[in-house]
């Protein structure tokens, strides 16, 4: 439906208004009503990362529509190359249904088009149909796993605290200098990173001095989870897990692809929940999406 042409007057559509403290705060509220995620901490970080790019429709000083392009630097195959996602989506609950958030979409490829190699985007569950509408269809996820016979744990392993500055900081250092987790597909955007620090792998990262890394995991029962491994030398699975080892331990599950990591015979295994969706090509086949890819 299209809107009534005086309310459409109202409307202005702003794109990178990062630099003006009232847009920037105007946007931060837009996403705590629309997904309840407070940016405050990202942002007071000093993280907030100009690769993420809004298109926004003001009225006055609210944000009613946005979509953030996100172009992310990735190697993918062993290239270094560039993908957007699409992230940071939403319409407020009166003004949807109207096509604001599709001529959003529009506009940010557009100017997004000759920037990278592929979209992709992960939808809420009730979004997908939306998506679908707007020309975007999902693709199967993976992650990889390896059996494991427990060894002693060598020790040596430190917890961090991103609520210190310290350890921030040294976070921080780790992240401006990784490589990628990965030659098949890994993300290389610090900041995206310290989002996740900060927010979803804020409790789980450990630093390990003697391999010069740090690394993401938890543990639930006989399963090991590892979210990510920060690192300029990325060291082989048979080095680091000494590190991690304990006795329950049956499986390790990857969140990411572990050709880097060098185990025997990785095993590929669905994930669901995520709904990633792409559209056009996408240059991963079967893809196991970094865990800190996600914006
Ligand atoms: C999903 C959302 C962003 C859609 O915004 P919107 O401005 O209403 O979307 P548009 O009007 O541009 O819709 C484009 C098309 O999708 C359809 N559509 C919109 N919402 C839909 C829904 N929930 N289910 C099915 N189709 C939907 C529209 O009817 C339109 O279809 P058309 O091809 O027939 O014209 C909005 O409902 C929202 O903010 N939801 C809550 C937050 C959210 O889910 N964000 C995405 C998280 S990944």
């Amino acid at each position: 439906m299209d809107i009534p042409e005086p309310e459409r007057i109202c409307l202005d559509l702003r794109t990178e208004y990062w630099d003006d403290a009232r847009a920037r705060a105007a946007f931060k509220t837009f996403i705590s009503n629309i997904h309840g995620l407070d940016f405050s901490a990202w942002d007071e970080g000093g993280f907030w990362d100009p690769a993420y790019t809004p298109f926004s429709f003001f009225r006055g000083d609210t944000v009613v529509s946005s979509v953030c392009i996100y172009l992310l630097d990735v190697v993918i195959n062993g290239e270094k190359t560039c993908l957007a996602q699409i992230s940071g989506v939403g319409t407020l609950p009166g003004w949807r249904r109207r096509g604001l958030s599709r001529e959003l979409t529009e506009l940010g490829l557009a100017r997004a088009r000759n920037k990278h190699n592929g979209i992709f985007l992960f939808a809420d569950a009730d979004a997908v149909p939306y998506y679908g509408r707007c020309g975007f269809s999902p693709i199967d996820e993976f992650i990889e796993t390896t059996q494991v016979t427990p060894v002693p744990n060598c020790g040596g392993l430190i917890k961090l605290d991103p609520g210190l500055p310290q350890d921030l900081e040294m976070i921080h250092e780790y992240a401006k200098r990784r490589t990628s987790v990965s030659d098949r597909f890994g993300v290389l955007n610090d900041k995206l990173l310290m989002f996740h620090v900060l927010y979803r792998l804020r409790d789980r990262i450990y630093r390990i001095p003697d391999l010069d890394c740090l690394v993401s995991y938890a543990r639930t029962g006989d399963k090991l989870s590892v979210f990510d491994i920060v690192a300029e030398n990325m060291p082989r699975f048979e080095k680091l897990y000494p590190y991690l080892a304990s006795a329950d331990d049956r499986i390790v599950e990857f969140h990411f692809s572990t050709d880097k990591l060098e185990l025997l015979k990785p095993q590929r295994k669905p994930l669901t929940g995520n709904n990633p969706m792409i559209r056009g090509v996408f240059p991963v086949e079967a893809p196991v999406f970094p865990y800190s890819s996600r914006a």
